[in-house]
């Protein structure tokens, strides 16, 4: 066999908080002294975390673990970058890690179509009352056809979507909707694009994508900005009987208010693959029958996630090997 050739990464130590299913092979091949904190869906506790970061050059985290001034201290001078394996990262404090000169990355893109697919699952779930219906026939009812029968909405009869935050994944969900018939109405940082033109999407603020969808879809991240976005205020522009959809972030929401809106029936539905206080689930919204609840399972396609934690590998590799982030946020 011939000798493995020294690389700028070998010896140094990186944190795995959660392990990462083999991607991390090519920095084990590079000599790095990798350190996984938890296997399988376990979660390392914060008193772990803080312990094992020592000494770290690189941490390769998930959305489950925050990564603030504490945690980047505890890892010492070394620290050279933080690799989430996510789309979003509010879980670091990319301020605390930019003052430290400490790079941060994330993994955008590849779970664009994974997460548009669930999103528009969740679309297609609320508004022809799938799991409603699917909890009807599975509590035993006795039932027949009937005309009126879980009549929902057509999305093709001239219905709304509002994205609020056309990037990847809301372009993504746009070019379902165009093929499901939907006029959609977006903002965001690519509402005016060729893409969303040649998709026929209606540039919008936010405020007007509220008031003029019939179902709401939010892929926007969570800053301090849209922290407590969709509350009552928000709700009581919304169409009357219109349909919010959230696979995004759940503080984006304030919870209460939709559980509100959803018994006075100004929301005629609610689906939630992310939650306000994760991975607690509102009780109220909980025992609707408005209402589809999943637990955070946006990016879970099996090669979604192989290219997720790839991407972020290769972010460590880039910066141990003297180079920027493939993929840098801020
Ligand atoms: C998942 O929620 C992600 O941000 O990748």
């Amino acid at each position: 066999m011939r000798p493995q050739k020294p690389t700028a990464s070998a010896g140094q130590r990186v944190v795995v908080t959660r392990e990462l299913s083999g991607a991390e092979a090519p920095l084990r091949d590079a000599g790095v002294h990798l350190r996984v904190l938890a296997r399988g869906d376990d979660v390392p506790s914060r008193a772990a975390l803080l312990r094992e970061v020592r000494g770290a050059t690189a941490i390769l985290s998930l959305l489950t673990e925050r990564i603030d001034a504490e945690v980047l201290d505890a890892a010492g001078p070394g620290l050279r970058i933080v690799a989430n394996v996510a789309a979003g990262f509010d879980n670091i404090d990319v301020d605390a890690a930019r003052e430290r000169g400490i790079a941060v990355s994330n993994t955008p893109g590849v779970l664009d179509e994974a997460t548009a697919d669930l999103a528009f699952g969740l679309i297609l779930a609320l508004t022809r009352r799938v799991a409603e219906a699917d909890r009807f026939v599975r509590s035993g009812h006795d039932w027949v056809w009937g005309p009126s029968s879980f009549v929902g909405l057509d999305l093709s009869a001239g219905a709304v979507l509002g994205i609020v935050g056309l990037g990847g994944i809301g372009m993504a969900v746009a070019r379902r909707a165009r093929a499901f018939g939907l006029r959609i109405v977006a903002s965001g940082s690519r509402a005016r694009s060729d893409e969303a033109r040649a998709l026929e999407v209606r540039p919008a603020s936010v405020d007007e994508v509220f008031g003029q969808a019939d179902v709401v879809s939010l892929h926007c991240p969570l800053t301090p900005e849209t922290r407590g976005l969709v509350g009552a205020r928000r709700i009581a522009s919304m169409r009357a009987g219109s349909y919010l959809v959230n696979t995004a972030r759940g503080p984006l929401v304030d919870e209460e208010a939709v559980a509100d809106a959803l018994d006075s029936g100004r929301l005629a539905g609610a689906a939630f693959d992310v939650h306000e206080h994760e991975p607690s689930v509102n009780e109220r919204l909980l025992v609707s029958n408005r209402t589809v609840l999943l637990p955070h399972i946006g990016s879970a396609g099996a090669a979604t996630r192989r290219a997720m934690a790839e991407l972020a590998v290769a972010n460590v590799s880039a910066v141990l090997g003297g180079g920027p982030p493939l993929t840098p946020v801020g």
